[in-house]
């Protein structure tokens, strides 16, 4: 395939993401794995068989820009970030060094800055492949700090534990499993309303000392994946600095209020932490990855990351110091940030804010909808997140009401009505509604309510 079929593929391409289709194909996976293949081919195929494998492509995977696309965070990318990850690959280079990627560099050290700035913290990170790995960063710095050369040494026989909220993502269990303390190492403390008690945290860090443990985390959450709670941040700073813990806030969901003035305050005391995780690539927009793990100390990131010494050759061009690829777990890694900073100069923070807050509306819509509606009963309603169930039929069970809800979501998706996830909440199945990206607009929340009721019917 030369150039200039390329360009053709991609005018193509850019006809599809302007079009609407169904949210799903409604194949199996046979019958998916039969309309893409072949996989391979031992002679040249030429831009018919790429043809062929893009509308097959497009034909079976799931268009999450769809205004009945609700199981994620995420949704159809802003048109700038495709740009930016098309321009990504024209330039096709790794962000490990300087000399290989001097705009990418600049243009990620100020994105770094640049949200840096919007939460209060001096301008120091670094592009990760998604809140995972951000949170992941988080453990191994705060590790660093508690045992100064333990990148080098390991941990010995210290007995490290890490604390998070009983709500908190699933991606900090990996972050202590990872790090290879286990998860059993990682103490979740209980809520109240979805939000960390700060109370019985700070009881768990003294019995943890008392025990000989070495408390060397707290990790808050700010803007939980089921319910959208954000942990008070000011309360587990002050505690976190009585005990002298790191203390990392994880915002990969909640972290786009950053952008808007209306719901900035949910992130007060942001500032107080040592480091946090912040997703682009969620409610602002941007495409599959765009994450960004930011630190109070811009001394840490090269001594956790110390190892890096080891591959001193990639960095040794006269401008060492600039190259990424020393702080970075990766050495090979994509150009993400320019998905940002288009996506940030096409739309502006004013812009990004609006995107934020339009969400947010849509969900109050859509909550006020549940709340004075007697079929369903709001479980919880918190920044974006609408835990919604059916309202109890007499005498039904609680188990009976988990059915329903499983049955109900299992029908819309099934029927490529909408894509929504089920979730335990407080011991129950809840639909977990979230508005996450444009398509999802008031008409759209009214819609997947009525299709909600139908379902069950
Ligand atoms: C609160 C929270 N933290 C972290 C993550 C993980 O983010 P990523 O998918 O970018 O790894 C998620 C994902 O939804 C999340 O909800």
């Amino acid at each position: 395939m030369d150039s200039e079929e390329m360009t053709q593929l991609l005018h193509e391409i850019i006809l599809d993401y302007n079009q609407q289709g169904a949210i799903h194909s409604g194949l199996d996976y046979d019958e998916i794995k039969s309309f893409l293949g072949p996989f391979t081919s031992e002679d040249p195929g030429g831009v018919s068989a790429v043809e062929n494998a893009i509308r097959a492509y497009l034909k079976t995977s799931v268009r999450t820009d769809h205004p009945a696309f609700l199981r994620a965070f995420w949704g159809g990318s802003e048109p700038a970030s495709v740009v930016a990850s098309l321009i990504s690959d024209i330039r096709n280079t790794t962000m490990h060094s300087y000399a290989v990627a001097p705009s990418a560099t600049i243009v990620e050290t100020e994105m770094i800055k640049a949200i840096s700035e919007l939460a209060g913290f001096p301008g120091y990170g670094i592009f990760t492949t998604g809140g995972s790995n951000s949170n992941e960063m988080g453990f191994l710095c705060a590790r660093e700090e508690a045992l100064p050369g333990s990148s080098k040494t390991g941990i010995g026989n210290e007995r490290l534990c890490a604390f998070s909220s009983a709500e908190s993502h699933y991606s900090v269990d990996a972050a202590a499993n990872m790090m290879g303390i286990g998860t059993d190492s990682l103490i979740r403390i209980p809520c109240v309303d979805g939000k960390m008690d700060p109370a019985a945290l700070n009881d768990a860090i003294i019995e943890a000392k008392e025990r000989g443990d070495c408390p060397f985390i707290v990790l808050s959450t700010a803007g939980t994946t089921v319910r959208g709670a954000f942990d008070d941040l000011d309360a587990i700073s002050d505690i976190a600095q009585a005990h002298g813990i790191w203390h990392h806030v994880d915002a990969a969901w909640g972290g786009a209020v950053l952008f808007s003035k209306k719901y900035k305050f949910l992130l007060d005391g942001l500032e107080r932490a040592d480091s946090f995780s912040f997703d682009a690539h969620k409610m602002l927009g941007s495409s599959m990855v765009c994450s960004a793990f930011i630190v109070q100390d811009e001394a840490i990131l090269p001594l956790t990351m110390a190892h890096t010494n080891q591959g001193d050759y990639l960095f040794d061009d006269p401008n060492r110091e600039l190259s990424l690829g020393r702080i970075s777990p990766q050495c090979g890694r994509r150009a993400d940030a320019l998905k940002l900073w288009l996506t940030w100069l096409d739309l502006g923070t004013k812009g990004l804010g609006e995107r934020v807050e339009s969400c947010l509306d849509v969900s109050n819509h859509l909550a006020n909808l549940v709340k004075n509606h007697e079929d369903f009963t709001l479980v919880s309603h918190s920044f974006s997140n609408v835990c919604i169930r059916f309202t109890p039929q007499s005498g039904e069970t609680q188990e009976e009401g988990d059915i329903r809800i499983r049955k109900a979501r299992n029908i819309l998706e099934n029927s490529g009505k909408s894509m929504v996830l089920d979730s335990v909440l407080d011991g129950l199945l809840v639909i977990r509604f979230t508005a996450s990206h444009p398509s999802v607009d008031k008409a759209a929340a009214e819609k997947f309510l009525s299709d909600l009721l139908d379902a069950d019917a």
